[in-house]
């Protein structure tokens, strides 16, 4: 089968499109037959080696298709199910094994390619705004990236619970579909002072929660955005990792929270996974929610799609056709 495999870790050049043994499910697996694979900054730095991952590996740990066959043991699947997973390595493939209980099948309406776009980051939006901080009415949130593939996801997720938004992007473009995913206001941080513009915003008051996945370009301006005892989640470094940080800022700056959170602590158990999942099904069946795909490459031209989404140009999912 063919596979993207990285041999040693490097830049876009360390991507290889290459024929692998086909996999095959072992007791409690399952053997699906990827057609649309998830694509990450996880695998960017997976691939860098920022991420360490034995070598040589396939990329990729996000995936919708339809199920091949079951290994022993298995009873939920059967094959020719449609389903979606994330967070298995392994997903840049025509085929992957997948253990059962980290499996999801898709509901009829919701398409194998909907459900790629979906699951990694709108599993992050759903457990940020409903669990890290329980979005309310009455909050506002700064969202950075808000036209980024989390970012869309959160601003509709945190309107859907009441909250106020405040979103930034780098574009006029991004702008306006940040607007359009329910961005009550939005600031080109690359323009604007973000601190400044949140003050004006909340009449000085600050926000409940920033939502950064930005991190160091922009984590210390966040900590300015907060209100007393608000919350910073950080959640990504999508500019660089944020340098060593003293806590007694924390005190300074209004007794402030700080965590940094990742996905799979809160879809630690099945029951947890389908729950959320669930829920995000829902919402797109009753059209709550809509997953915007930026673009979609073929397999063979992944290196093209991780170019796209590092240099910033994508606004919504990378997705790759296998
Ligand atoms: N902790 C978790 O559970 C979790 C789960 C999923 C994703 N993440 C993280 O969340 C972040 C967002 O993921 P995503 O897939 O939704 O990506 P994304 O937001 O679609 O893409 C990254 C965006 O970050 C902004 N950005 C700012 N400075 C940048 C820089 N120097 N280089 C590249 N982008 C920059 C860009 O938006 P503007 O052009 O508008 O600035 C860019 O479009 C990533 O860091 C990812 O690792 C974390």
């Amino acid at each position: 089968m063919k596979a993207i495999r990285v041999a040693k870790t490097g830049g876009r050049e360390a991507l290889s499109y290459t024929d692998v043994p086909d996999a095959r499910a072992q007791r409690g697996q399952v053997l699906v037959a990827i057609e649309f694979a998830g694509v990450n900054f996880f695998d960017i730095y997976q691939r860098e080696g920022v991420y360490p991952v034995p070598l040589p590996f396939t990329l990729g740990t996000e995936g919708a298709g339809t199920v091949v066959a079951v290994g022993a043991d298995v009873s939920d699947f059967t094959a020719g199910d449609r389903v979606v997973y994330q967070g298995v390595q392994g997903a840049y493939a025509a085929l992957s094994v997948v253990p059962a209980d980290r499996l999801v099948k898709l509901p009829d309406g919701v398409s194998t390619r909907t459900a790629a776009a979906l699951m990694l980051q709108g599993l992050t939006a759903h457990y940020l705004s409903s669990s890290t901080y329980i979005l309310k009415a009455g909050d506002t949130a700064l969202v950075h990236a808000a036209a980024g593939g989390v970012g869309l996801l959160l601003c509709q997720m945190a309107k859907l619970r009441g909250a106020q938004v405040i979103g930034t992007v780098s574009t006029k473009a991004k702008a306006a579909l940040a607007r359009e995913a329910g961005a009550d206001h939005v600031i080109l941080y690359t323009e604007q002072d973000f601190a400044l513009e949140t003050k004006r915003f909340t009449d000085n008051r600050g926000v409940e929660v920033v939502y950064d996945s930005v991190g160091r370009a922009t984590f210390d301006q966040s900590l300015n955005c907060l209100a007393p005892r608000g919350l910073m989640a950080l959640f990504g470094a999508s500019s660089g990792a944020v340098p060593p940080f003293n806590p007694q800022v924390l005190n300074q700056k209004g007794s402030l929270y700080l965590t940094r959170p990742t996905l799979a602590h809160y879809v630690a158990t099945r029951a947890e996974l389908l729950r959320r999942a669930g829920e995000l099904f829902a919402w797109l069946a009753e059209k709550k929610l809509s997953v915007r795909v930026d673009r979609e490459v073929p397999l063979k031209d992944v290196a093209e799609a991780h170019r796209a989404l590092e240099s910033r140009e994508t606004i919504g999912k990378v997705l790759l056709k296998i």
